[in-house]
């Protein structure tokens, strides 16, 4: 049984290890480390297998910038689960409850930089043609937003940039 739940202070080096293990370098560690450091994290949330993380998803503030305005948004980065415990639903799991918390939390929109297979099946659909570019060069087919709740775009366009930690991790 999973349960999903919000990171708390004990949970720091857990998920530290987990995006140790779930991805190639400790680039997302540390950039996960950094972020909550620096007090910008919008949620955070962990995946438990009895007492043990097995899952972390989080969720920091971007801005879409106009020309004459600037709007906020959120970006889904890292989520990671342990190798031993993928494609058994967790992801699917975390990015499901994670999406109730944001529309809870007045989160509208999330963009993403990730993998093209994954991200549709959460309603995730290429950001250029939805008038969004990213401040980092990214192909196409990877960057994708998702709007969780209706027309959450109407009116909105811009380059959407990402807290200074993300550059040293790209
Ligand atoms: C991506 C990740 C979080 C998904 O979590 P998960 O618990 O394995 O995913 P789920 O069980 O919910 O979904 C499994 C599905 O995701 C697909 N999937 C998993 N990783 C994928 C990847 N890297 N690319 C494409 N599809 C992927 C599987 O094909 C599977 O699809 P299927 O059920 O149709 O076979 C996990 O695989 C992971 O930690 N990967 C390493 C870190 C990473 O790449 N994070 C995302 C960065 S964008």
């Amino acid at each position: 049984m999973i349960r999903i739940r919000s990171e708390n202070p004990s949970d720091i080096t857990a998920i530290r290890y987990v995006n140790e293990q779930a991805f190639e370098t400790n680039a997302e560690a540390v950039l996960v480390d950094r972020l909550r450091d620096k007090g910008v994290v919008t949620l955070s949330l962990v995946a438990l297998e009895g007492d043990s993380i097995v899952g972390h998803i989080l969720f920091t503030p971007v801005t879409i910038e106009a020309d004459h305005a600037k709007y906020e948004a959120i970006t889904l980065a890292p989520i990671a689960v342990m190798p031993a415990r993928q494609r058994k639903g967790i992801g699917a799991g975390l990015i499901k409850y994670a999406f109730e918390q944001c529309r809870r939390l007045g989160h509208n929109v999330v963009v993403l930089i990730g993998h093209p297979e994954y991200y549709p099946r959460f309603g995730f659909v290429p950001a250029k043609p939805k008038g969004l570019t990213s401040e980092f060069e990214v192909p196409d087919e990877a960057w994708m937003v998702v709007e969780l709740i209706d027309n959450a775009l109407d009116g909105i366009s811009g380059e959407v940039r990402f807290q200074p930690e993300f550059a040293d991790a790209m």
